[in-house]
């Protein structure tokens, strides 16, 4: 640690020698008052930061990208790492913990958002949060949209370069589906835009991880077409209520209902204090572009055993939903999408890809999994969400974009264990539970590759060396898993743009030497 402090500080030297009136606004090491604020502020995931092998020597908030190249020349004259961040809601906090030492480039600070109404598009910066735009464009027009996660505080920088399911991914596909332009720093310090950095670069860095390739600082998105009211609805059944059977009917319909419908699943457990009887509990939390009679005879027809009924929805805007499905306490407007805070917890989460319905057995094992471990602990929860696939999903090519899970794919599951301070005394067997469902799953999900979500990173799918340079081999084993046969060509490019792996981090692409 003393020799990364003594690097760093020629490091800043050099930044201090390109940008000698800014850099000192803008840097916080860990002399100055405000860097642990700095750094915690976007720490979501609280596990990896506590584990760390390093903290950051620095942390560099630019106001420009003139200084975001400064920040990439000195680093590679001085050889060291830089994490960039965006929203900091990275499963493992590659974006703020590093195996080895590291400067962080937060980007809080680089987050404009400009929409162009008549053109249907829209600029945002890398440093903007979904809720930031998601706002914006509301404010433009109230039938324009974007297609985009369901928690306002992740950063666009990471959530758009790794894929984006929204709650309107079965009507429009992902937010990668949607970029039609962006901005990057490459590892030379220069910015490129879509065609000075070409077709396959563009490509790579719209599912591919941006970390990999440079330091995004804007993306151009077109926006979607949504009607002034669409229709939600959150319904709720336990094991008495038949949950079992309606998820094991619901895999029959996820995929294939009318694509302007998308019902997702968050299923938990929970134990009668009265009774001390066990129960699934399943919310249906759904999300349908158009009004309520429809969505009633839509349902009466694909779904009627889950017996929606008109008082269960609302119609709202499209704004209004996001507002709605992001579960914020005491949320009053939708002002509450520019809060950046957000409540941070500790967790681990895993994913997994389903392509034939689990049986009945299969889900009441998986079910007893969650059971056993809401017995033995109160202080943390274990949540898995079933997300749908089908519609618009499965008419994009696996290769259009390096995410590949579309068609042939029902739904996406995610496991999470989450807990507090007090629970982390237990962490370990907090994260071994999410290892011991994984492996139960394994017999019910996609098979070579067992596929997964880059957006819901997992080291432990397999992690680059430290020191060294990581073979294909090795890293095809998790890369095939995130990009299938994509990863072949996301190797190609960062061979291409990046040979001497400048930008890496433990799951970063890696050249061919
Ligand atoms: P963060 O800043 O941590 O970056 C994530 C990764 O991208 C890091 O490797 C980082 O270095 C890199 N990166 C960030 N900015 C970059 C830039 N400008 N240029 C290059 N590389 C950059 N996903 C989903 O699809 N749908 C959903 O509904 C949700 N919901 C959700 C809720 C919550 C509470 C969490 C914690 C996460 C999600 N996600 C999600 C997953 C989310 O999409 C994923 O974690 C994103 O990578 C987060 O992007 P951030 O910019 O916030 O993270």
């Amino acid at each position: 640690q003393a020799d990364a402090s003594r690097i760093h500080d020629d490091y800043l030297k050099c930044l201090q020698s390109q940008n000698s009136d800014s850099i000192s606004t803008i840097a916080y090491t860990p002399r100055n008052t405000s860097y642990s604020s700095i750094l915690q502020s976007t720490e979501q995931n609280l596990r990896p930061a506590s584990t760390s092998l390093f903290k950051p020597t620095l942390i560099l908030t630019p106001l420009h990208s003139s200084e975001i190249q400064a920040a990439i020349r000195c680093a590679k004259k001085h050889e060291i790492q830089i994490r960039v961040r965006s929203g900091g809601h990275d499963y493992e906090g590659l974006s703020y913990a590093s195996t080895s030492p590291f400067v962080i480039v937060d980007l809080r600070n680089i987050s404009s958002i400009s929409v162009d109404r008549e053109n249907r598009t829209a600029w945002v910066e890398a440093g903007a949060t979904l809720g930031q735009l998601y706002y914006k464009i509301g404010e433009t027009s109230r039938e324009l949209a974007f297609v985009a996660g369901a928690c306002p505080t992740v950063g666009v920088g990471g959530h758009f370069s790794g894929g984006g399911y929204s709650m309107l991914s079965r009507k429009f596909g992902l937010s990668v589906d949607h970029i039609i332009d962006a901005k990057i720093i490459d590892v030379n310090g220069q910015i490129l835009d879509r065609r000075s950095m070409g077709e396959d670069l563009f490509w790579a860095i719209r599912g591919g991880g941006g970390a990999s390739f440079g330091i995004i600082i804007a993306w151009k998105v077109s926006l979607v077409s949504v009607p002034e009211k669409v229709t939600v609805f959150n319904l709720t059944k336990t094991s008495d209520q038949n949950a079992t059977q309606l998820v094991y009917q619901w895999q029959h319909i996820a995929d294939k209902i009318d694509e302007n419908l998308l019902i997702r699943l968050f299923i938990t457990s929970s134990t009668s204090p009265q009774t001390g009887k066990k129960s699934i509990v399943v919310s249906f939390t759904s999300l349908f572009v158009g009004g309520i009679d429809q969505l009633l005879s839509l349902m009466q027809k694909s779904f009627p055993e889950l017996g929606l009924a008109k008082e269960d929805c609302i119609e709202m805007s499209w704004l209004e939903s996001i507002v709605y499905f992001a579960n914020i306490p005491g949320a009053a407007s939708v002002e509450v999408l520019l809060d950046r805070n957000s409540s941070k917890s500790y967790f681990k989460g895993k994913s997994d890809y389903v392509k034939k319905p689990i049986s009945v057995k299969g889900l009441e094992g998986l079910w007893k999994r969650l059971f056993a471990e809401e017995e033995e602990d109160m202080e943390a929860y274990f949540q898995l969400q079933f997300s749908p696939y089908g519609g618009m999903m499965s008419e994009i090519s696996e290769s259009a974009t390096p995410f590949p899970h579309r068609r042939g794919n029902i739904f996406m599951i995610h496991y999470i264990a989450g807990w507090d301070e007090k629970g982390n005394a237990e962490s370990k067997r907090h994260v071994n539970w999410t290892r011991r469902i994984y492996s139960y799953m394994a017999a019910y999900v996609s098979k070579f590759p067992r596929a997964a979500y880059l957006n819901y990173r997992d080291l432990d799918l397999g992690v680059n060396k430290i020191k060294g340079n990581t073979s294909y081999k090795q890293a095809s084993i998790w890369g095939t898993k995130y990009f299938n046969q994509n990863f072949d060509r996301l190797v190609h490019v960062k061979t291409k743009v990046d040979p001497s792996n400048f930008f890496r981090n433990e799951q970063s692409i890696p050249p061919l030497s």
